[in-house]
């Protein structure tokens, strides 16, 4: 089982996501909402690149069925009920909705793996189950990493790593079968762990903590508080078991 790390989504050819499990990480904050979102209630979560393809979903779909989130640098989009805020994606608001999302960086690394037949969503909170379900397939592993604006984000390379970490609980790669990032991604969680690596002064982790959002990187930050790993199929995503 060969397992690849992409630190920004986009520069994969169809040819990475053939009969390969992709996950898709944006721990800050995308995919851990729409984790969250799903155990709040969610029926599904419908990510959009573009804001204005939400809100002509959600008037196609009945805004009464829908709820809008989602954020522009780090923001909530104007006229948008939630922002990307995970614990906001916990309240009534969702609960049997069809929650359309459109982020920053997020929504735009799903996107690029559409055309991918298995698609799994990761972050820190589900690291252990996201890896175990990406072992039961079977298949190679491509991690999609969302970055920010087109760079290599610390806190989706330390996740990367922490689901490698946890795959190798469920699988046994051979030594050559791992990336030289994902063995980098590897080891970038296992200094973070121990504590000799701090995220605290990374790009996108301090930009949050400087809006006042430290308490969306403590829930983000937290591993392995459920089970549950949402897969993206055909434009959708839904709890994957
Ligand atoms: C994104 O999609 O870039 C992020 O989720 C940004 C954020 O932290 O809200």
């Amino acid at each position: 089982m060969k397992i690849d790390v992409l630190p920004v989504f986009g520069k994969q050819t169809d040819y990475q996501l053939q009969d390969t499990t992709v996950i898709v990480v944006d721990v800050l904050r995308a995919t851990t909402s729409i984790i969250t979102a799903l155990n709040g209630g969610a029926i599904k979560v419908v990510p959009t690149v573009d804001a204005g393809d939400a809100v002509a979903l959600a008037s196609r779909l009945g805004m009464r069925e829908c709820v809008l989130g989602g954020e522009r640098g780090g923001v909530k989009i104007s006229g948008f009920e939630l922002g990307n805020s995970p614990e906001e994606y916990l309240s009534r608001a969702v609960r049997g909705k069809t929650v359309i999302v459109s982020t920053s960086n997020g929504t735009g690394a799903l996107h690029s793996v559409r055309s991918a037949e298995n698609v799994l969503i990761g972050a820190m909170i589900n690291r252990t189950s996201a890896a175990k379900a990406a072992a039961a397939e079977s298949k190679d592993i491509l991690i999609v990493c969302a970055g920010t604006d087109g760079q290599p984000s610390a806190d989706d390379l330390c996740t990367a790593g922490a689901i490698i970490d946890a795959v190798r609980v469920y699988a046994d790669p051979r030594p050559g079968e791992l990336s030289d990032m994902a063995l980098l991604c590897e080891t970038l969680y296992n200094n973070w762990k121990a504590g000799s690596f701090d995220l605290s002064c990374t790009f996108h982790y301090s930009r949050l903590c400087a809006m006042g959002f430290d308490e969306d990187v403590r829930f983000c930050f937290t591993p392995d508080t459920t089970d549950t790993v949402p897969v993206y199929k055909d434009g959708v995503i839904v709890k994957y078991r």
